[in-house]
């Protein structure tokens, strides 16, 4: 009761009692309040006041200790008194309202409930909330006539419920002040929309600016991990007659508001810093550039990159204006690829993004009894229907949302989001666009991996930017669909006994994406597998459009897929096996050396680069094999070569960092420096990976790659000042 005396002494002017409801809230009670009085309790003080250099008076609630006037609600907003006559009272109606000297009115609770007058109690809690309520019993109770919490203006205090009242239609949402000195109702607001699917946006008018993803059951879409440990218990309360969100400070002494901002046009979040007699910023939304409202246009996805956002069109579809969209400028957003018909049944597939943020539900259906199976079906059956979701990822997830049209603002999230099905077909799945192939993830999870990533950070100190790529991993669909790949789909048991259950004996290497083994078919023929590692974030469709994609390149200087196997986490590549191995094993080898005489050595190189003019020229893909390197030759019987892993080098380093990392490190001698530095390759770091190939086939010596200090170790330094000697 330390506070009773200060109240006394602030509330001389007024009539007052004070009373103790059974929350133990004590409600400050007035009877008329006069311009220059206040009421208080607790935390927060109610009174007149003028905003900034403004000289209009309103009637608001503020936090009382803090000496940075900050106003949490305005009830006279749009009306306010010129001079300091307003009195504040109840009248014969049952009603506060705020009048000015002559009797005009400017503000009433303006409820027609008729309640007898005398047993009305007006007055502030120690929430914040200023209440109107008649019987004690219902004070006990927390009813109230009237309370300023379900009428906020542009900041929602801890205790409030924020949102909609199903029943009576009634939503309580936030409108910004007009600007610092008027807190008139402004453009910018905040709320829940009126929907099947609780979700709520920041508007400007009617644009929006941002949108929070709607109530998947355990969060908002658009929710991310907290990085430190909240300082709140945050609560979303969804039942059939209402739903609201609401927070508590763990610790109650916590000054703390959600208050809409209109100079930057966000939801900010604030604690109170008594040691720095501050306000600080504990949390902004929208909270970067891929939150902001439909950065990526239609069939786009935004993800982070460092701070910077970059946008893609999902799978299937490419930009509508390709100039526009290499310059960084989205709006124009994705289409179909034009050979896209909608099909029936079994001809269209789905693809599915994890950790995404779902689109836009302004044109959708939604179910919250159906299945994911039945709600594949619904979204088959209707041309329309682009994607489908479920609506509740509790558990194994259950209900239904179905989307026409357009997919819009739609982002990937590192650890949260959830999964989505976007329609489309096998054949497109295939074509997938190049500006992935740009983009290099980051996603570490092991000790391995920051080991590794340690190493790289100490080797590479001088890369600026950081790169990421889309985890944007596939379905896998239903066996069916495995077999309309052209390519022979292996069964998993059969590999297993060819390879004498993955035994040791059996292993021929491991890659920077697993081992390989050596493994004899029922019929005889050998056979490589190359097991990819569990911890691959490689999607199954992702993986079939690999192999898809190796099957079509063909030619005798590369090596042969014979085929693939996907059994739950298990993906194999089955490749027609070469009994001579890598050209590693015979360049660096003293002994086995000595078998590679000059005329091999070069039938080599012509192989290699026979190999090579087909995938940058020849074929009708054109493939940057990005790893090129003496343990990817592979030589057959008749010591042949055969460039191995391309295609995988790329899908697997550019999906996650673990496979670029030790790439990268294992094989940083090959790099070409603008690969290496900046990330960027081309058809010529394959050239530059060929060149240290060729001295390396010609020297017989290990490129010990720019990292080493000595540059006389160096095979290029030292190839050049050959070079410059000889010529000089
Ligand atoms: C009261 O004063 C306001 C200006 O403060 C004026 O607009 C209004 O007309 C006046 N009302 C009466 C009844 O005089
Ligand atoms: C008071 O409420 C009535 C109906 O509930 C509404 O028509 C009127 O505009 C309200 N007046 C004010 C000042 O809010
Ligand atoms: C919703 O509003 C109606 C009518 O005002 C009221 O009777 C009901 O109690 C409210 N429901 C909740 C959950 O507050
Ligand atoms: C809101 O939109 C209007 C145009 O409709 C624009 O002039 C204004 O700057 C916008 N306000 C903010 C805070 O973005
Ligand atoms: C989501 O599903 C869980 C479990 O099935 C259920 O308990 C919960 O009420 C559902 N939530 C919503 C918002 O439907
Ligand atoms: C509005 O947001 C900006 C940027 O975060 C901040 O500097 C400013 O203090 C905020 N204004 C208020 C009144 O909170
Ligand atoms: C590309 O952007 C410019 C400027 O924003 C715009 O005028 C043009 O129409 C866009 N091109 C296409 C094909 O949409
Ligand atoms: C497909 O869905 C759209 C949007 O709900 C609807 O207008 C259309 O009638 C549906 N078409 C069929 C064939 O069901
Ligand atoms: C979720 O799926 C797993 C495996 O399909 C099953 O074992 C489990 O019972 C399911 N859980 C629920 C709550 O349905």
């Amino acid at each position: 009761m330390g506070t009773l005396p200060f109240m006394l002494f602030s509330l001389k002017f007024l009539l007052f009692s004070i009373q103790i409801s059974s929350e133990t809230d004590i409600i400050t009670q007035f009877h008329s309040l006069h311009d220059g009085s206040t009421l208080t309790n607790g935390a927060f003080e109610l009174g007149f006041f003028s905003p900034g250099s403004s000289t209009n008076r309103y009637v608001g609630i503020w936090f009382k200790n803090v000496p940075i006037k900050t106003v949490v609600w305005v009830a006279n907003r749009n009306h306010p008194i010129q001079d300091k006559s307003g009195t504040l009272s109840i009248s014969k109606e049952g009603n506060i309202v705020l009048q000015s000297k002559n009797g005009t009115n400017h503000w009433s609770t303006n409820i027609t409930t008729k309640v007898s007058t005398s047993n009305l109690v007006a007055g502030l809690l120690g929430s914040g909330n200023f209440v109107l309520t008649d019987e004690k019993d219902n004070r006990d109770s927390g009813f109230y006539l009237w309370q300023s919490f379900d009428y906020p203006t542009d900041t929602i205090l801890p205790g409030m419920k924020f949102g909609w009242n199903l029943t009576s239609r009634f939503n309580r949402r936030l409108t910004a002040w007009n600007n610092w000195d008027d807190p008139s109702s402004g453009q910018i607001t905040y709320g829940f929309i009126k929907s099947d699917l609780p979700e709520s946006k920041i508007q400007n008018g009617s644009s929006v600016i941002y949108r929070s993803g709607p109530f998947n059951g355990l969060r908002f879409g658009a929710t991310q991990k907290l990085k430190h440990v909240p300082l709140f218990i945050v609560d979303f309360v969804y039942k059939t007659d209402e739903y609201y969100f609401h927070y508590q400070p763990k610790d109650p002494s916590l000054l703390s508001r959600i208050v809409i901002n209109q100079t930057v046009s966000a939801l900010q979040r604030f604690i109170w810093v008594e040691e720095n007699q501050k306000w600080i910023l504990y949390l902004n939304v929208p909270r970067d550039e891929c939150d902001n409202y439909n950065r990526c246009s239609s069939f786009g996805i935004c993800a982070m990159i460092g701070k910077s956002s970059m946008c893609e069109c999902l799978s299937g579809f490419t930009p509508k204006s390709p100039q526009n969209w290499s310059v960084k400028d989205w709006s124009q957003g994705c289409m179909r690829n034009e050979n896209w018909r909608c099909r029936e049944k079994n001809k269209d597939g789905f693809i599915k993004f994890q950790n995404v943020k779902v689109p836009d539900t302004k044109k959708s259906w939604i179910s919250k009894s159906m299945t994911l199976e039945t709600c594949k079906v619904k979204c088959w059956e209707n041309c329309s229907c682009t994607a489908y979701a479920n609506s509740n990822i509790t558990g194994n997830g259950s209900g239904c949302i179905i989307w026409f049209s357009d997919l819009l603002d739609m982002r990937q999230l590192p650890d949260s989001g959830q999964d989505l099905y976007v329609r489309s077909s096998a054949i497109e799945t295939t074509n997938r666009d190049d500006s992935r192939k740009r983009m290099v993830v980051v996603t570490s999870t092991t000790c391995s991996i920051i080991v590794i990533l340690f190493l790289f950070i100490i080797v590479f100190c001088w890369r600026r930017k950081a790169k990421s790529k889309f985890r944007e991993t596939k379905l896998k669909e239903s066996k069916s669909e495995q077999e309309d790949l052209e390519l022979p789909f292996f069964d998993f048991g059969a590999i297993k006994f060819a390879t004498n259950d993955f035994s040791n004996n059996n292993k021929l290497g491991e890659g920077g994406f697993g081992p390989v083994y050596k493994g004899m078919l029922s019929d005889g023929h050998e056979i490589a597998v190359k097991r990819l590692s569990h911890s691959s974030a490689q999607g199954i469709e992702e993986f079939k459009n690999e192999v898809l994609f190796c099957s079509k390149l063909q030619h005798r200087n590369l090596v042969k897929v014979l085929g693939f196997c996907i059994e739950e986490q298990e993906k194999l590549l089955i490749y027609e096996y070469m009994l001579n191995k890598s050209l590693d094993l015979f360049l660096f080898d003293s002994s086995r050396s000595k078998f590679l005489d000059w005329s091999q050595r070069f039938a080599i190189i012509c192989g290699i680069s026979r190999g090579l003019i087909y995938l940058h020229q020849d074929s009708r893909l054109r493939v940057i094999h990005r790893d090129l390197k003496a343990s990817n030759i592979l030589l057959d019987a008749d010591m042949s070569p055969k460039i191995a892993d391309f295609g995988l080098a790329r899908m697997c380093g550019d999906d996650q960092i673990q496979g670029n990392t030790s790439r990268v490190v294992g094989t940083y001698g090959y790099m070409a420096p603008e690969y290496a530095i900046d990330g960027i390759f081309s058809i010529k770091s394959d050239v530059y990976s060929f060149g240290i190939l060729l001295l390396e086939i010609i020297s017989g010596k290990k490129n010990k790659g720019l990292s080493h200090s000595n540059r006389n170790y160096n095979l290029i330094s030292q190839a050049w000042r050959l070079w410059t000697e000889c010529t000089l």
